[in-house]
């Protein structure tokens, strides 16, 4: 059903900062580009580039409006964004420096994600909430690290912080439980939250090896820089720990003190004897409300058909909440493609510019 478009009189500019242009960041100027016309009429925003930080590839500013197209081109031919670093003179600023000293509105914060290094991303996030700026941002690492230290920090500063794209990609989760369980209490969650696992084993379901089935998820994308991460549960177990702080607030725990088993040691018999008896086997993230606080597992489960996490196939997530008011209530789709995750951030993006406007749209 399409939204009834109203043409808004006012338009406010929305001077976006964004850091990291890889896949995902490319993809997010590609979306707020495409998206420019709903943005505009639906919601009075016009999304506006002013800055673009890279790591290697050269950072880039410009008040008026940053030409995406220009730069893409730019990007292609020279392999940067911006001018090389020279020898003598000054350098063009660091995304630190841009942070700190721009003039923006939102800061989105897409740089990689290494569990093992949060601290660059979070001094970025906290750089510009200690601005007042709005924050989103696609990286869980600082997530993981310590949500509740942010959200509170940002709190202090009355500055908004949202991270839909990072747990999950595409599949509304956040935004979900924000919007559509507001007054429920979440007593469990469990879900396919890691999707190289869960492509791997429905290739390795339909003939292929665990090698060659891996070998494509990294060719799509999907994997960790080291994939061992997402086969091992790790990467399952990270976006569980943050499930667990942001809908139950438990604690930041160390990944050592989780319980976590992978699909690594899999073998096809078990597969093919889930699949055969009309269930599946999938690798289950699950985070459960207790007595003693929260308790979170990672580990393969054979599913029955009854249960639709077992429907959940390929380069998809799927999570089952259990509530103390509506039961169960299950959501899946989305997946973890670029795209997927921009239009995560763009979700984001328009709750924050609605909220700035009074909230009414959203
Ligand atoms: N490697 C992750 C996955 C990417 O496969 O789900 C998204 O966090």
């Amino acid at each position: 059903m399409a939204l009834m478009t109203v043409r808004r009189e006012v338009t406010t500019a929305l001077r976006i900062l964004l850091l990291g242009f890889g896949n995902v960041g490319r993809a997010f100027c590609e979306i707020v580009e495409e998206k420019a016309p709903l943005l505009r009429d639906l919601f009075g925003v016009e999304g506006r580039f002013v800055g673009i930080a890279t790591r290697s590839r050269g950072c880039v500013s410009d008040p008026g409006g940053i030409d995406i197209g220009a730069l893409l081109k730019k990007e292609s031919s020279t392999g940067r964004l911006g001018p090389a670093p020279s020898r003598g003179g000054r350098d063009a600023p660091s995304a630190a420096e841009m942070v700190r000293e721009m003039d923006y509105d939102l800061l989105v914060v897409c740089t990689s994600t290494t569990i093992q290094s949060p601290e660059e991303p979070k001094s970025f996030i906290c750089g510009g909430l200690q601005r007042g700026k709005d924050v989103i941002t696609s990286n869980k690492g600082p997530l993981f690290l310590g949500y509740r230290e942010i959200r509170d920090f940002a709190a202090a500063r009355e500055a908004i912080f949202l991270f839909e794209a990072a747990v999950m990609g595409g599949t509304p989760f956040f935004s979900f439980t924000r919007h559509c369980l507001t007054g429920s209490e979440v007593l469990s969650c469990e879900g396919v939250m890691n999707t190289t696992s869960n492509y791997v084993l429905d290739l390795m379901v339909a003939g292929a090896s665990f090698d060659d089935a891996l070998l494509d998820a990294r060719r799509k994308g999907y994997a960790e820089a080291d994939p061992t991460f997402d086969l091992e549960g790790w990467d399952s177990a990270v976006k569980a720990s943050i499930i667990a702080q942001v809908l139950m607030g438990a604690p930041p725990v160390p990944l050592e003190d989780i319980e976590v088993q992978g699909i690594n040691q899999i073998k096809t018999r078990l597969l093919l004897e889930a699949a055969h008896s009309g269930g599946a086997l999938r690798l289950v993230s699950r985070v459960e409300k207790g007595k003693d606080g929260v308790a979170i597992t990672v580990r393969p489960e054979v599913l029955s058909p009854s249960n639709p996490l077992s429907r959940v196939h390929g380069a998809t997530n799927g999570v089952l909440f259990l509530t103390d008011t509506l039961g169960e209530i299950f959501v899946a789709g989305g997946g973890i493609g670029p795209r997927h995750t921009a239009f995560s951030l763009l979700r984001d993006l328009i709750e924050v510019a609605c909220s700035r406007k009074g909230g009414r749209e959203c």
